[in-house]
């Protein structure tokens, strides 16, 4: 059988990291990874690259990600997260290959408390985000064949995410503070990894939210943290992040809805999979 060459584009990242790991177990695939190597704010040299790996699919796990960096750097994020995105979508484009683009829940503003749904326009307030929605502009406009992918509050194994911050107070027996005010879906980085391998070869293309199902406060999602791992809940203090309104990033899977494409959990089934997996690597 023919395999589909997909090509990770920033595969030294988190996400390109375990994206590229679950392929290559998948015998379907023949899988390509870059880094840096393949610099994507280089047309020329992207255009080098396919020609060499004559990809089906490309997908985009490349990205300034860092939001107090993209803050002072607004130069280099623009370049990357929109112009980079620009040049793997023509070019993608160009040999008829399909690209999945990974994008984010920062395309929003946080205002307005109510889940925002694929069809809700952006008002991006952060670099990150505006340097976000350019990019994913870029990706509609210049492929049709595109899958653009936006998650929230992601976790997982090897990250410096929120599980592991309250995870490391927990085993210093420190307290601290949680917004009640925060609200958003964590989502499961080896969740949003599945629904990528199964959008492969799917005839579906668009915008799709890929956020768990059900909605939390920061303050009862370290609380659920701690009672998983069987740390004292208390730990968490509950308090206001700061301003006087809510600030919600949750997301609606509304294309799944639509499509049946795929269906989300609710937040706490991985939360709890992947708390009991740490348990037993520890
Ligand atoms: N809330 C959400 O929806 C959410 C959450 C997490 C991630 N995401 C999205 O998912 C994607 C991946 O995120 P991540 O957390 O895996 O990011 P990450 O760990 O920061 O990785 C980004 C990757 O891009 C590479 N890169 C940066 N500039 C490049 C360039 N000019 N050319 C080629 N590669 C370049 C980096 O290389 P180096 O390693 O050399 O720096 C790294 O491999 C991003 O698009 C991000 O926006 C969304």
């Amino acid at each position: 059988m023919l395999k589909t060459t997909v090509w990770v584009v920033g595969a030294s990242g988190r996400v390109g990291k375990a994206l590229t790991t679950a392929l290559k177990k998948d015998t379907d695939f023949k899988v390509i990874s870059t880094g840096r190597e393949v610099d994507i704010t280089d047309l020329d040299a992207i255009e080098q690259a396919c020609m060499i790996y004559r990809p089906n699919v490309i997908v985009n796990c490349a990205s300034i990600s860092n939001a107090d960096y993209c803050e002072k750097n607004k130069v280099e994020a623009f370049r990357v997260n929109a112009i980079g995105a620009r040049n793997l979508a023509a070019v993608s484009s160009s040999i008829n290959a399909k690209i999945i683009h990974l994008s984010t829940d920062d395309v929003f503003s946080g205002e307005n408390n109510y889940p925002k749904n694929e069809f809700d326009i952006p008002t991006p307030k952060s670099i990150y985000g505006q340097s976000k929605y350019a990019g994913e502009n870029f990706v509609r406009d210049l492929n049709t064949k595109h899958l653009i992918i936006r998650s929230s509050w992601v976790y997982g194994e090897d990250w410096e995410d929120y599980v592991s911050y309250v995870l490391s107070k927990a085993e210093k027996g420190e307290s601290f503070e949680a917004a009640i005010d925060r609200i958003s879906s964590p989502t499961y980085m080896n969740r949003i990894v599945d629904f990528i391998i199964k959008m492969i070869p799917e005839e579906e293309y668009g915008i799709y939210h890929v956020a768990s199902e059900g909605m939390c406060t920061r303050y009862q999602l370290a609380n659920t943290i701690l009672t998983m791992a069987g740390y004292d809940p208390t730990l968490a203090k509950a308090t206001s992040g700061g301003g006087s309104a809510v600030v919600s990033t949750l997301l609606e899977n509304l294309m799944m809805k639509i499509t049946g494409v795929y269906q989300m959990p609710e937040w706490h089934v991985d939360l709890e999979n992947y708390i009991k997996g740490m348990k037993k690597e520890g």
